[in-house]
């Protein structure tokens, strides 16, 4: 007889999933990563990322705009980033006599560049680890006062660090406060359009594509950074020249192969990877459950007013895609969840931890209150986190005329100070806001959305999150009959009446639209908002946060041999991966890259997000595809299991070699959990592949002239037969 021998797995629960997740601080490579980037292939030093003491590839990558980041492609300053990131400074340029979002837009010398006001590019000077100075004198501090004290410390770091006019230094929070860094950036304000595809290749895919794979969205343009004389950042001016920078990219030619070491390197935005479990949970089941609900009904609005009318359909383009973004990332964040199993997971985490702080006395102490104070905190936070969120969709940025009410004066308290000639410039402000406003409006959709989200509203919420008239509004009356006593009477739907008023504007008016209907209404939710609900979400969401940052502690002293990064914010961070596919079903295998003849193909469905120029697919049919052929395709896009998040739109894929081989734009669906849990079976970023952006310059666009300042190595570059 055999013994049957029992074996007993002991599973520790790692809070990181092993592989490629992380998103690591560019200062701190040597010490946790560099080794492991190198085992899968990276051929460069921890000092070529980033150093202090020689030009290194954090000197060609760029903050570019508000969320964004953009790098360095040439010695001329010529810089690359997504279409959407560069979106709204190729529309300022667009009219109806040159579309240039419709057509494209090439500067066929420096000449034609166009100066964006307001847009810049932030290079990160250094960055610093400053925890010991903004904690100096907070010891036996609590609470405000402790806060008190870090704040002001930190703004004096920040006074001393900004030496110079153009630098901008910023202290941020790393692990929910415990290690504060400091960032310096030379900030440049003459940032100008050098190029863009026409939005059906930029944009290609729309909403439709958005957030998918296979993926072929042409998704860049090109800008240039403009420096004065000295090379250094300067307003716009005429006489400023293009800024020789310290350091920029060359690009590689030789593409990717499955398996390929890749790096992504940028400034992704926010993620949250150490929350307890309480907080996982309502995220799944009640947060984003009602956003995706509230956004669900208003994009069914959409859809049918975009149908019926062709006019609509391109006014609310844009609204309907910046609607859609979130919310089909949020239904993907569910499904990955739920699949990871993420709250089980959490919980046994929470379990080693407790087991770890049990061990002794002076650990239990210290976190021995964390679970037990969470899993209150998040209790509390429930009804409050339902109320935000029904209000931040449906009243702040829900129905349009609500929006519009934001920039009318509450009262005429303002108005008496102001002279005659800056009540004339508010005049003027409000008529230009309002023909941009009542442009992309349509009152039979913005009153459809009304009735619909409002109604949600009143059904979903409790009485006492509702003002009384309201709910006696909407109790009382039938749709019908609401839109005639609220909506229609209401001089907000009235594109020529507001004219009027804006033409005339003054105190008299500021009151008499304090009667408004709609007016009114929108500021009693407002004002219930503010007296019943927004106070007690942030002192409930002060108290969580003041536990995760114990928590934080807590875990970065039980994984001291592990490694952890802190969550994204903003800051420069290395990501890194290999080319791989994956498997989004049972079944079924996705390649790592997508070829022009995907294009061909979906554009012959008739989808209109899939409309391609005539161009595109002359090129196509004649096969005239310059160097950009491998084995008779051209390249379009290809993925990567590397932890990105928004921001790092537009950020470099980089080779083994430090070379640019792809640009950043998104993440496969079945991965966008990894804000929250990275899965390396199922998180995938999507890159755009150098040889298509290329291709689109060269080939399609004709400014193949653009090549000769970029270093394009690996295959021979076709640039000097065009020329
Ligand atoms: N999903 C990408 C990101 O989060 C692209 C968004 C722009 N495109 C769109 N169709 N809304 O930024
Ligand atoms: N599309 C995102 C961005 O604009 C990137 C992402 O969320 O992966 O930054």
């Amino acid at each position: 007889m055999k013994k049957i021998l029992l074996v007993i797995v002991v599973l520790s629960v790692s809070i990181l999933s092993f592989g490629k997740e992380g998103m690591w601080v560019p200062t701190l490579l040597d010490k946790y990563t560099i080794e492991e980037m190198q085992d899968m292939g990276f051929q460069l030093d921890a000092e070529d990322v980033y150093s202090i003491n020689q030009n290194s590839l954090k000197d060609a990558i760029v903050i570019f705009g508000k969320g964004c980041t953009g790098e360095i492609i040439s010695e001329q300053g010529l810089l690359l980033t997504n279409h959407h990131c560069g979106f709204s400074a190729i529309q300022s340029h667009s009219s109806l006599d040159h579309d240039y979002l419709s057509d494209g837009f090439w500067a066929m010398s420096k000449d034609e560049e166009l100066p964006n006001p307001g847009l810049t590019a932030k290079f990160l000077d250094r960055m610093e680890d400053v925890t010991d100075s903004v904690l100096v004198g907070t010891e036996g501090l609590q609470g405000a006062e402790f806060q008190e004290k870090v704040n002001s410390n930190i703004v004096k770091i920040q006074q001393n660090a900004s030496d110079n006019e153009n630098h901008e230094a910023l202290v941020k929070p790393l692990f929910y406060g415990n290690q504060y860094f400091l960032y310096v950036y030379n900030v440049f304000t003459d940032v100008r359009l050098v190029g863009a595809p026409p939005r059906s290749i930029g944009k290609f895919g729309g909403d439709t594509d958005n957030w998918m794979w296979p993926r072929h969205t042409g998704d860049f343009s090109l800008f240039r950074v403009y420096a004065d004389e000295n090379n250094e950042p300067a307003p716009y001016s005429e006489d400023n020249v293009p800024y020789q920078p310290k350091n920029w990219l060359s690009i590689s030619l030789e593409g990717v192969a499955p398996g390929d070491f890749m790096m992504v390197m940028g400034y992704p935005g926010s993620t949250r990877q150490y929350l307890p479990s309480q907080a996982i949970e309502m995220i799944k089941n009640q947060s984003n459950p009602d956003r995706i609900k509230i956004r669900t009904a208003k994009l069914n609005v959409f859809n049918k007013h975009m149908k019926a009318d062709p006019k609509v359909r391109i006014q609310y383009a844009s609204k309907h895609a910046r609607t859609s973004n979130s919310w089909k990332r949020w239904k993907g964040e569910i499904r990955g969840l739920d699949r990871l199993k993420a709250v089980e997971r959490k919980q046994a985490y929470e379990a080693d931890f407790e087991t770890w702080y049990l061990h002794d006395d002076r650990l239990e102490a210290t976190y021995g209150q964390v679970l037990p104070q969470f899993e209150k905190l998040y209790v509390d936070l429930l009804p409050f986190d339902k109320a935000y969120n029904y209000y931040q969709e449906v009243v702040f940025r829900g129905i349009d005329v609500f929006d519009l009410i934001t920039y009318l004066p509450e009262n005429d308290r303002g108005w008496e100070r102001l002279d005659e000639k800056r009540q004339e410039l508010y005049r003027k402000a409000l008529s230009l806001k309002l023909t941009e406003f009542y442009d992309d409006y349509d009152q039979a959709t913005d009153q459809d959305v009304f009735i619909s989200l409002l109604r949600i509203l009143r059904s979903d919420l409790d009485a006492s999150f509702l003002p009384s008239q309201f709910v006696e509004l909407f109790d009382k009356y039938d749709d019908e009959k609401l839109i005639r006593k609220v909506y229609q009477k209401s001089a907000l739907v009235d594109p020529q009446k507001m004219e009027e008023i804006a033409g005339s504007f003054d105190e008299k008016w500021i009151l008499k639209l304090q009667k408004d209907p709609l007016v009114e209404l929108f500021r009693a939710l407002k004002t219930h908002y503010a007296n019943n609900i927004e106070h007690v979400y942030n002192g409930i969401k002060q108290e969580i946060d003041a536990v995760q940052k114990v928590y934080m502690k807590g875990i970065l002293a039980l994984e001291k041999e592990e490694r952890l990064y802190p969550d994204a914010n903003f800051t420069l961070r290395v990501a890194y991966g290999q080319v791989e596919g994956y498997q989004p079903y049972d079944g079924v295998n996705y390649k790592h890259y997508t070829t022009l003849d995907g294009i061909i193909e979906k554009n012959a469905t008739g989808n209109p997000d899939y409309e391609i120029p005539q161009k595109l697919i002359d090129l196509y049919e004649a096969r005239d595809f310059g160097t950009y052929e491998v084995n008779g395709e051209v390249p379009v896009a290809y993925i990567a299991s590397i932890h990105t998040t928004g921001g790092n739109s537009g950020s470099p894929a980089l080779n083994a070699q430090g070379q640019l081989v792809g640009l950043n734009f998104d993440r496969c669906w079945e991965g966008t959990m990894s804000d929250l849990m990275f899965d390396p079976e199922q998180c995938r970023n999507i890159m755009l592949d150098a040889r298509y952006i290329l291709f689109i310059i060269e080939k399609f666009a004709g400014a193949g002239y653009l090549l000769d300042e970029m270093d394009l190595v690996g295959v021979q570059s076709t640039a000097e037969t065009v020329n």
